[in-house]
């Protein structure tokens, strides 16, 4: 237990985790406000007792129960936004951390992690952490530390009473022991279990068209209508287990309060023990109760602070890129490559590259599906790592860099176009937030997308659904290239989309790229046969190895990959290009 409230006192950073221990002390210092019900009650039993109660004894006892009252009300709201402030606090440093974390990691990690696991960290668990672990670390340090005050207050009242709660005390923590035990088991498989459940919702809305299109609603509901129902069993399970346990750890709770009282009461008619100890000892026992029943039962919800506390930390143990690299500003943008070898996990995709692609050139990598072109140019952006060989940038090893310094060289246009939930016009200006509306017009202009941007109800101000939901390709593609454009980058890399767009995005999107490519150095996932005609160099990638390369011309006479790519790839296209 104590282990766990350390882990995440650690766990919040120097400065909440001062407000939390403010907090908690604050808590204890509501219970001894609390506790000042006591005197006051004391002092009206004294008067009682004696057979005449003064005005006066009225008064103190009133006057102590309004500085109890009003004390404890005090701590407690202070303790309360000091503990929100924290709790909020670490939460939303955390996220940021996990986030900023996230950008240095090698892409391997996405691979490995579902994006299930992931946003379920970033959420599930990071809203544990918030609403759960804040306040169950809380009530259980408040509980423990009032208890163990209590003992000490009682040890200048009456040892015996004392040694009672001791060993009642004790006793509580033992059965708390088991609790834990049985906790932790559970804790893991809810968590999995939640991390189920969001990777199947993500899946199923994800997947939503294809899940229409191939009649698999039954099918994939089913999935997720399993992982709710996997959920809900692993939430009952664990209630159900944890119930018993928690009572029989109450009873302790319950039973020690019990003792204290007959033991006082025993005491009293022995005659041991005078009538305003007797009071004090009862009403003690009352708060003691109170107080080990809440710790004890927000201690059951630990282990999943435990765990939470180690699934965020793993993302952020998880290595990253080394980013020990300086800014460097390169000499120049050649780009080569020396002798790249890469495997996805064992499997070889690349073995052995080596190129070299020149300041402002394009050079266009063609070659069959599958061959290992995406991978390549993601080894030339360090979207990952080589496993042996070199790419440089500007005659400086990749690795050399910075992240953010090497990255600012680069701009790319994926097949797959990720827009952001936002306006037109930020999601242009996504690489350039500073720049004026002008520039953003300017550059859509050049990606020839003004037009059908002025031709929505919002214009530039129009909101895009996530992930680009409500444009259609050519549209998301154009406004991509624009971001492109408004960057201006020194190298691009574009992944063409081989997606068939009617001729006249075909053509606008042509134009677009060929407006972008102008004076940069570029490296081309080619489909276009415009686009390969135009290319400085060709680069022919097949089975992890760059099987020819050369001009269109070069290339051709050669007889080879390159002439028989051509000819299936392209032949329809050269016959819709001399139709047109
Ligand atoms: N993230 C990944 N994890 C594991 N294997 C991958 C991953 N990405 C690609 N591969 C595999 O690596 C090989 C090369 O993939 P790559 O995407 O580089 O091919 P490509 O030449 O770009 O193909 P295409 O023309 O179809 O886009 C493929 O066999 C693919 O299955
Ligand atoms: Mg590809």
């Amino acid at each position: 237990m104590l282990k766990t409230i350390q882990k995440f006192f650690a766990f919040c950073g120097e400065d909440n985790r001062r407000k939390f221990h403010a907090s908690v002390l604050l808590g204890v210092l509501q219970a001894v406000f609390q506790a000042l019900r006591i005197p006051a009650i004391a002092c009206m039993v004294r008067a009682l007792l004696s057979g005449a109660v003064t005005g006066r004894d009225i008064l103190m006892s009133f006057a102590i129960m309004l500085v109890s009252i009003a004390g404890a009300g005090i701590a407690k709201a202070k303790a309360t936004m000091l503990q929100c402030e924290a709790g909020y606090g670490t939460c939303a440093n955390k996220r940021v951390e996990i986030a900023e974390h996230m950008r240095y990691l090698p892409m391997g990690y996405f691979n490995e992690n579902s994006l299930g696991q992931i946003t379920s960290v970033t959420t599930n668990v990071m809203e544990n952490l918030e609403n759960v672990a804040t306040r169950v670390v809380m009530l259980v340090c408040e509980g423990l530390l009032t208890t163990t005050l209590i003992i000490v207050m009682l040890l200048f009242f009456d040892v015996r009473i004392a040694l009672v709660l001791t060993v009642g005390f004790a006793a509580f923590l033992l059965a708390n022991r088991f609790l834990q035990k049985a906790a932790g088991s559970m804790a893991g498989r809810k968590i999995e279990a939640d991390e189920r459940l969001v990777e199947k919702v993500l899946e199923y809305l994800q997947g939503m068209a294809e899940v229409k299109a191939y009649h698999l609603s039954g099918q994939k509901s089913r999935e997720l209508n399993d992982a709710i129902a996997a959920n809900v069993k692993v939430n009952t399970d664990m209630e159900l287990t944890l119930i018993p346990r928690m009572n029989a750890q109450n009873l302790v709770a319950k039973l020690t309060g019990v003792c204290m009282v007959a033991f006082s009461c025993a005491y009293y008619c022995a005659g041991t023990m005078d009538t305003l100890t007797a009071v004090v000892m009862v009403i003690s026992a009352f708060i003691v109760n109170a107080s080990l029943e809440t710790a004890g039962n927000y201690s059951a919800l630990l282990r999943v602070v435990d765990m939470s506390v180690d699934r965020a930390s793993e993302i952020l143990k998880t290595p990253q890129m080394d980013i020990t690299g300086e800014e460097i500003e390169p000499e120049n943008r050649d780009i080569c490559a020396n002798e790249l070898e890469f495997s996805y996990d064992k499997r070889r995709i690349l073995d052995g590259i080596t190129l070299r692609v020149p300041e402002r050139t394009t050079t266009a990598i063609v070659g069959p599906s599958g061959g290992g072109k995406t991978t390549l140019v993601n080894l030339l952006a360090r979207f990952w790592d080589a496993d042996s060989g070199e790419v440089t940038l500007g005659g400086r090893n990749v690795k050399d860099y910075d992240m953010d310094s090497l990255m600012k060289n680069y701009s790319f246009v994926f097949q797959n176009v990720y827009l952001f939930h936002d306006t037109i016009a930020n999601n242009i200006r996504f690489g350039q937030p500073e720049a004026g509306m002008d520039e953003v017009i300017a550059a859509a202009k050049k990606a020839c997308c003004h037009d059908f941007i002025s031709a929505m109800p919002g214009g530039y101000d129009t909101v895009i659904g996530e992930g680009g939901a409500s444009l259609s390709g050519g549209e998301k593609q154009r406004i991509s290239i624009a971001r492109v454009i408004l960057k201006d980058p020194k190298i691009l890399i574009l992944d063409e989309a081989t997606s068939a767009l009617d001729s006249i995005s075909e053509s606008s999107i042509q134009d677009a790229l060929e407006h972008m490519m102008q004076g940069r150095t570029s490296i081309v996932i080619a489909h276009r046969l415009t686009t390969i005609l135009k290319a400085d160099s060709i680069l022919v990638v097949k089975d992890g190895v760059i099987a020819e390369q050369g001009t269109h011309d070069e290339l051709l006479a050669k007889n080879g990959v390159y002439r028989e790519l051509y000819e299936t790839q392209f032949r329809k296209v050269i016959e819709m290009e001399t139709e047109h």
